[in-house]
């Protein structure tokens, strides 16, 4: 138990079993949380609470891998820390118990944020920062990043009170809390401004998306908003594919969800260099032209090796002959701003096409070869952009 040791002013800190138990109990709560975000992501409608929630779902998952390090370091090497306290897991079924985007926001931002801020702000002040400085740097950084997302999430400043979740009890040597799966999507939200039409927006012709000598490169201003606006939401479904990917399936290994919210952040990303350029260079908006879902249904009705192989395998990996493709022409024309988004979309697509090889290859027995076998295979029902035949 901490107190103050006589003399220095220093905390006498907290002992192994419960510092390890208070990270248990960070544990519980971000591992939720970065499952429900995932779930719930696709359905948020508001584009900048959509890029949020991506942003902040990978700062979770991150700081989840270093917590579950941390554990490994205080504890015997467990991959799930016991089971939570009763009271703990009120909080948790009230985050699986959320029935719309607005309630699940309201629990994970109006309550397990800023449970887990309050509980790490009072650890960081009990501890000893000598000898248990590696938890000192993993919550300083931690807390800092649960404050900005309770902040641009949240609405309301983090109350003071509210009780310490680091100090419930945990029960260890028992199993994992399941991790309940929402209902299939039928299609992704988006803002209300934003026209979903069937046939998407009729502008965007099949040679902007072919590989080859007959790609069209689109250089005129017309035509790049147009096809800025087709790439926001093709990067918006993107990220709600990823989102999903790791949603749907709490039994793969923890990598694999740190790799989804990579990939989920980095497709927010994209989608918001796109809302800046539209803006800044192009003189249109998100919303101007419909969009539509045909792409994202068709990927989405496979299951989760269909979803590696056809998305990450297959569009993420020809998309990057386009994108370097389009660099190329553009960068000739002294169109250099827009050229150097791409240069960006190409660096990031190789990691996303590798999701591809390692989850895949993960789902068949750890055979590359049998993933590429199956690319192959499924490649064959698309057509030369890439859509199913
Ligand atoms: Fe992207
Ligand atoms: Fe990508």
């Amino acid at each position: 138990m901490k107190s103050s040791s006589e003399g220095s002013g220093r905390p006498l800190g907290y002992d192994v079993d419960d510092n390890a138990t208070r990270f248990s109990n960070y544990f519980h709560v971000l591992r939720e949380l970065v499952h429900g975000s995932n779930g719930w992501l696709p359905l948020v409608p508001e584009w900048p609470r959509k890029y949020s929630l991506g942003d902040h779902l990978h700062d979770d998952a991150r700081a989840l891998t270093k917590i579950r390090r941390r554990l490994y370091e205080l504890r015997h090497p467990s991959d799930y820390p016991g089971t939570p306290s009763p009271e703990l897991e009120q909080l948790l079924d009230r985050l699986a118990g959320a029935r719309s985007p607005e309630g699940y926001l309201d629990v994970a931002y109006g309550e397990a944020k800023p449970a887990l801020v309050r509980a790490m702000r009072i650890h960081l002040e009990g501890l000893d920062p000598v000898a248990d400085e590696p938890s000192l740097r993993l919550l300083t950084q931690v807390v800092e990043r649960q404050e900005r997302h309770a902040r641009e999430l949240g609405g309301a400043p983090t109350p003071r009170d509210g009780g310490d979740i680091g100090a419930l009890p945990v029960e260890l040597h028992s199993g994992a809390r399941e991790l309940p799966v929402l209902p299939p999507l039928s299609e992704p939200a988006r803002d209300d401004y934003v026209e979903v039409t069937p046939g998407g927006d009729p502008y965007l012709s099949r040679d902007l998306y072919v590989n080859g000598p007959e790609n069209h490169v689109p250089i005129e201003p017309d035509e790049q908003r147009h096809f800025f606006h087709g790439l926001m939401d093709a990067e918006l479904s993107a990220a709600e594919l990823m989102a999903r990917n790791s949603h749907e399936h709490p039994e793969m290994p923890w990598d694999f969800h740190v790799d989804m919210a990579r990939q989920t952040w980095d497709e927010v990303r994209h989608a918001h260099l796109h809302d800046l350029l539209m803006k800044e260079e192009l003189g249109c908006e998100w919303g101007d032209y419909p969009v539509g879902f045909s792409y994202f249904r068709s990927i989405y009705a496979y299951d989760l090796l269909g979803r590696l192989c056809l998305f990450n395998g297959t569009s993420e990996q020809r998309a990057m002959w386009r994108h370097s493709h389009r660099r190329k022409v553009l960068m000739e024309l002294g169109q250099e701003r827009v050229a150097m988004v791409f240069d960006y979309l190409l660096a990031d697509e190789v990691p996303h096409v590798h999701n591809g090889v390692r989850w895949g290859a993960h789902l068949l027995g750890g055979s590359e070869a049998a993933y590429r076998e199956k690319v192959r295979e499924l490649r064959t029902a698309l057509d030369e952009t890439g859509a199913p035949a």
